[in-house]
């Protein structure tokens, strides 16, 4: 059947997307599949089943498009679609929400405190401590967060963070090596790890420096590989998330791993993550998209 690959879409990381459906699209042409690039937004999502498409693969990130939003769109016009669904989707994208589930479960995450206006700043540095972090509750591609390192950053930040989503997710800094793990099909691809001059993993650092480096597979020895891959396994879940997706951990000083988030729509473009894992896997990027959109028949 004829794929649409929706892409674009009408949040912060729209450009990103635009990355990831043009390389998703180019990979299941090269295996024959009649796919077709979608550009969707809240006013054209119904027509695709006029358009006489029968799946959709979705490469959109962030708001809409990997909240459950669109997913919900496209139960309701009986269209078979990649990844996760509605809840998996709308847990993932929220951080707080994320960090709820794993603490419940007893599964490691960074103190945090979620603020809703500038008198929830009040006492935030003594019970968190500087550095830290500021995250819109609800984005991706680490647009709108902020490291506070000084206390005079801290309203700023705020701000920052305030402009882009209504929740901002205020998170104690983890000093350590930051990782990533693929997830494919209920398996964990080998490991990343990721190194940067910036100050954290940006978004300028994921998507224009060229001097952030990747090691795949981290250098971390197997037992704790092992066990760093099984807790991104069970958060993953434990948020109700399938098919495909990214688990981004931080390692602590003392080698402990602390969980920051779970991606639903993780970034397929040419300096991204998923594809790197796989590739660490002998998992071409054309198997890995042929995979994730052969999941829509099951
Ligand atoms: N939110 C970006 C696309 C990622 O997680 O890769
Ligand atoms: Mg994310």
């Amino acid at each position: 059947g004829k794929v649409a690959v929706l892409l674009g879409g009408v949040s912060a990381e729209r450009e990103v997307s635009l990355m990831s459906g043009a390389a998703v699209l180019e990979g299941l042409l090269r295996q024959g599949v009649d796919a077709h690039a979608v550009d969707v937004g809240p006013h054209n999502i119904d027509s695709l089943t006029a358009q006489g498409f029968d799946r959709a693969f979705i490469a959109l990130h962030g708001r809409w498009g990997e909240d459950g939003v669109v997913q919900g769109a496209l139960e309701s016009i009986a269209m078979p679609y990649t990844g996760s669904g509605v809840l998996g989707c709308a847990l993932a994208m929220d951080k707080v929400r994320s960090k709820q589930i794993w603490q419940t479960l007893g599964l490691p995450t960074a103190a945090y405190r979620v603020l809703r206006d500038e008198s929830d700043l009040d006492g935030l540095i003594d019970e968190l401590g500087l550095p830290l972090f500021l995250k819109p509750a609800r984005e991706g591609s680490s647009v709108g967060i902020g490291k506070v390192i000084t206390a005079d950053q801290l309203l700023a930040a705020y701000q920052a963070a305030a402009k882009v989503g209504d929740d901002v997710l205020a998170e104690q800094f983890i000093p350590g090596a930051e990782l990533t793990v693929a997830i494919l099909n209920q398996q964990a691809l080998p490991i990343v790890q990721m190194t940067t001059d910036h100050e954290f993993y940006d978004y300028d650092a994921k998507y224009l420096a060229d001097d952030t480096q990747y090691v795949c597979p981290a250098e971390i020895d197997v037992e704790l590989s092992n066990s760093i891959s099984q807790l991104a396994l069970r958060a993953f879940a434990a948020l109700d998330c399938r098919v495909w997706g990214r688990v981004d951990i931080m390692l602590d000083a003392n080698q402990q791993p602390i969980l920051l988030e779970a991606n639903t729509v993780p970034g397929m473009t040419s300096h991204s993550l998923v594809p790197m894992a796989a590739a660490a896997r002998g998992i071409s990027f054309d198997q890995l998209v042929l995979t994730i959109l052969q999941t829509t028949l099951d």
